[in-house]
């Protein structure tokens, strides 16, 4: 069954506020939903924060008022999809609790797209990163045993493994060798677009949230490793958000950023296991619907081509949560001492990445490892999640 959004009709922009009855959503159950149900809201989470921060920025650009109206009146409702979906969290789930979901989503949901991404500039970009956000995993679930004392199988279920990536540490680079080359607008498929997007405004959230979340904390250890783990988000926003092409306009953007919306809550609804969440994707993609229309319809007036030159004809197979643990392995094996230099990668330690390293840790252990330290002092062994064996690089295994 094609289905291409540019074609369908959504709900009318006028019948798209809800009231208070309306967004008052029940939460799921934080004991016994499916994993990859939380990832998702997480990940659609992302996409309306990313909606309604693009939304202002092309209206702080924007001088004509009329325009300005529609866009706040579109960003209203962005706004409360927003809310509709992130009050789809329970308040129940600690903070720590939701880090671990933060970091799988970053895990399965970058796997995935590097398994789907045709262009291999992009798809080495996906590699790279998700073996990082692995490892934030693991340094997170330790810190979870030790002040919280409970596993984090509790939240990733036996989904996602938890041991260590390339090492935390490791991913303290210059920030001028965290800009890639973008794609070429005119050239790239249009997944490749809808990827880079997607994946930028989950790594964005992510930041934003250890930004916000790091100091809610009194343990100097948790505190110390949000710090860490944020400044790396930071690295990876501007490693992902490099991707995307600076040479579309303004109107090409916004009709890129309301077409992945269609997709992506799409491709949720496809594979949504709870109904009640399913639900809410169907409604918010019909909402999405009119959105793309009113996009295109700037599009065409201020950018002078058709939607279709940009955009996919129709939707590519559905993003889909899944476990990603051989590919993760094979990844492990084999690019874990990857760093950059430049736009491109290599596997030596070179002058300005250990210029920044020692201007950061300056000799000293920084709390990424001093977390499974103390949590091996403190529970008697470091937390892992290994459902298919031994760690692939022998250096990192248990029982080395
Ligand atoms: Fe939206
Ligand atoms: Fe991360
Ligand atoms: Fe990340
Ligand atoms: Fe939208």
């Amino acid at each position: 069954m094609t289905f291409n959004p540019l074609r369908e009709r959504g709900i009318p922009l006028d019948r798209q506020l809800r009231n208070w009855r309306e967004l008052n959503v029940t939460p799921i159950d934080p004991d016994h939903a499916d994993p990859y149900t939380r990832c998702r809201i997480i990940t659609m989470n992302g996409i309306e924060t990313e909606a309604v921060f693009f939304s202002h920025h092309l209206a702080r650009h924007c001088p004509d008022t009329e325009i300005r109206q529609q866009l706040a009146r579109v960003r209203y409702i962005e706004a409360q999809q927003q809310k509709a979906v992130n009050w789809l969290l329970p308040g129940l789930a600690s903070v720590l609790e939701t880090t671990l979901a933060y970091e799988q989503v970053a895990v399965d949901l970058t796997a995935w797209v590097a398994r789907m991404e045709p262009d291999a500039y992009l798809q080495q970009a996906y590699q790279f990163g998700v073996l990082e956000d692995f490892d934030h995993l693991y340094r997170y679930a330790n810190l979870y045993e030790m002040i919280e004392h409970r596993k984090a199988e509790k939240i990733v279920d036996q989904l996602t493994e938890v041991m260590p990536g390339r090492p935390t540490m490791m991913h303290h680079r210059d920030p001028m060798d965290n800009v890639r080359e973008p794609y070429d607008r005119n050239n790239t498929a249009p997944i490749s677009k809808l990827h880079a997007l997607t994946i930028m405004a989950a790594e964005q959230q992510t930041m934003n949230f250890y930004m916000n979340v790091g100091p809610m904390y009194m343990e100097p250890i948790a505190r110390q490793l949000y710090q860490e783990i944020g400044l790396i988000e930071e690295e990876h926003v501007t490693h992902y958000e490099s991707l995307v092409d600076p040479g579309e306009s303004w109107w090409e953007m916004l009709l890129n950023h309301e077409y992945n919306e269609c997709y992506l809550y799409h491709s949720f609804m496809e594979t949504e296991s709870d109904p009640k969440v399913k639900s809410i994707w169907e409604l918010h993609l019909n909402m999405e619907l009119e959105h793309l229309r009113l996009a295109a319809e700037l599009f065409k007036r201020f950018d002078g081509r058709e939607p279709e030159q940009v955009c996919a004809p129709e939707l590519p197979a559905p993003v889909t949560f899944e476990p990603n643990k051989a590919y993760l392995r094979e990844l492990i094996a084999t690019q874990i001492d990857y760093t950059t230099l430049g736009t491109g990668y290599v596997q030596e330690a070179h002058e300005r990445f250990e210029k920044m390293q020692e201007a950061l840790m300056g000799g000293e252990k920084p709390p990424s490892e001093r977390v499974i330290d103390d949590n091996r002092a403190r529970s008697g062994h470091e937390y892992r999640l290994q459902t298919e064996g031994e760690h692939p690089v022998q250096s990192l295994a248990l029982n080395r």
